[in-house]
């Protein structure tokens, strides 16, 4: 069966209430009048605190899913500042964000935390969209491969053929996020590759198959027709490219052009 396509936009720390809702009014006249056999599977990720009233716009519609951009993996107690995914799945996320190359970065995220999020979130029915990434020493480095490798390792460690079919990941260079400097095609597509490589190893054939691997790292309307052509590559993960209504549908247009 071929893989449905995701278009997902990290909104990152941007975006009040007010300016959330009204991108997705936006989005939704412009998206949701499209055949859903054609249109991607379409996520946005706003802030904790916009979730609530997106939802609200958004339910029932069954054209716009939603994503946090973080959890953590206790279901409740002493821990100040943080959102359980129980909470998120109550606000309508259907998707969770986790290890985006920003948290490992400045909010000390490891690649264990990362595999506990990922456990909770798939015990909780919500599916996780993990990243992974390398930065432009490693890869200079020529450890690509084999730092990815080790992030997608720790995160799926002790997690169910199953689970892991489910599961979304994300991969991310870190010099092409934010950037203007797109991972070229054909090489996001070998790492791609060797992700789902890993995966088989890891979990077997069938879910090697069926899980959804996203590129991400400026993309832009004008570059999602050649990422989507790619064999490997299931979709996009969008920063800033995300943020307007006129160029995320840019590249849910060009996603569908490629493979409607
Ligand atoms: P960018 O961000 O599209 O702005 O490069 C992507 C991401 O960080 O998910």
């Amino acid at each position: 069966m071929p893989r449905k396509p995701i278009i997902a936009g990290n909104w990152k720390l941007n975006k009040t209430v007010k300016e959330a809702v009204e991108f997705t009014e936006g989005l939704k006249k412009v998206i949701c009048n499209i055949n859903r056999a054609i249109l991607p599977e379409v996520v946005i990720a706003p802030v904790f605190t916009s979730l609530y009233s997106v939802n609200e716009i958004i339910k029932g519609s069954n054209c716009i899913k939603l994503s946090a951009q973080n959890c953590y993996w206790e279901s409740s107690g002493a821990f100040t500042g943080e959102v359980a995914v129980d909470m998120l799945k109550e606000v309508g996320c259907s998707y969770i964000i986790i290890g985006h190359s920003e948290r490992r970065q400045y909010f000390c995220e490891s690649d264990e935390m990362i595999n506990k999020k990922a456990k909770a979130i798939l015990a909780s029915g919500v599916t996780p969209i993990i990243c992974c990434g390398e930065t432009l020493e490693q890869r200079e480095a020529g450890q690509t491969d084999s730092h990815i490798k080790s992030q997608i390792e720790a995160a799926l460690k002790d997690i169910s053929e199953e689970d892991i079919s489910k599961s979304v990941i994300a991969y991310e260079p870190i010099w092409a996020i934010g950037t203007g400097k797109t991972c070229d095609s054909v090489e996001a597509n070998r790492v791609i590759k060797m992700i789902r490589e890993t995966v088989k190893t890891i979990a077997g054939d069938n879910a090697a198959n069926a899980i959804r691997i996203l590129y991400g790292g400026s993309v832009k309307p004008s570059t999602i027709e050649e990422q989507m052509s790619q064999s490997d590559i299931d979709g996009a993960l969008v920063g800033g490219a995300s943020l307007t209504v006129e160029s995320f549908a840019g590249i849910i247009d060009g996603c569908m052009k490629v493979k409607a």
